[in-house]
């Protein structure tokens, strides 16, 4: 069953996507994007969430990406950044939770501020484990929850306000994604402890 009320929440931030996130912290993060996205490798590569692809400038070029999103907004204003990518990227609307594709079809699987997004991460995350081939990479550009006070308290508040319009902020996700059944073997904090690399592995 499709998730409306997902869809149609990104659908309404597709708008004015790219001029909140295009900026400020985006430009900031671009070397980290950048260093966590040249481990693209030549196989098989999931991208769960494409967004509008303000990624995709980042992404090593040559590469084989399939990259889903659950909004057609989004897709949409992706279109031109998937024209002008140097390697094969295929757009398909899909729900993270319930990916089409056979079990074990990928060798690595990348995140950027998706988990901060999507409903059900644990589940969603399991389906991008179903998906990975055993030994498959995942890695993971993420806000997550601070640990901290105040950050922490500060953070729920926030979340409560920023999830109906977009991500939450105070997502536990390297607990996540062990919670899911990956083995983490990288965390690195990109800014304070609430903006993350996290690099896992789906056991052999
Ligand atoms: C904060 S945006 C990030 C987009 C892009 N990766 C970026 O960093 O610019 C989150 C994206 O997750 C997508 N999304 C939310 N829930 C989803 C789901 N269940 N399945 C697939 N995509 C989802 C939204 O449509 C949106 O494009």
């Amino acid at each position: 069953m499709v998730d409306t009320v997902t869809r149609d929440k990104w659908d309404k931030a597709a708008p004015t996507f790219d001029l909140m996130a295009s900026r400020g912290a985006e430009v900031r993060w671009r070397p980290a994007k950048e260093a966590l996205f040249s481990r693209m490798g030549d196989g098989n590569i999931l991208f769960a969430a494409l967004g509008t692809g303000l990624d995709i400038p980042t992404f090593p070029a040559g590469r084989h990406i399939t990259a889903i999103d659950i909004s057609p907004k989004m897709l949409e204003r992706a279109a031109p950044r998937v024209a002008a990518y140097d390697g094969e990227i295929n757009p398909l609307l899909m729900d993270v939770h319930e990916m089409d594709f056979p079990e074990a079809s990928f060798d690595q699987a990348f995140t950027a501020c998706t988990f901060c997004s999507v409903p059900d991460p644990v589940n969603g995350l399991r389906a991008i484990y179903r998906v990975l081939k055993p030994g498959g990479e995942l890695c993971m550009f993420e806000h997550t929850g601070s640990r901290y006070y105040p950050f922490k308290p500060m953070m729920d508040l926030m979340s409560r306000l920023t999830e109906k319009l977009g991500p939450a902020m105070n997502r536990a996700t390297v607990e996540n994604v062990k919670a899911a059944g990956f083995t983490v073997t990288e965390v690195n904090h990109i800014y304070l402890d609430v903006v993350k690399t996290i690099i896992a592995r789906k056991p052999e």
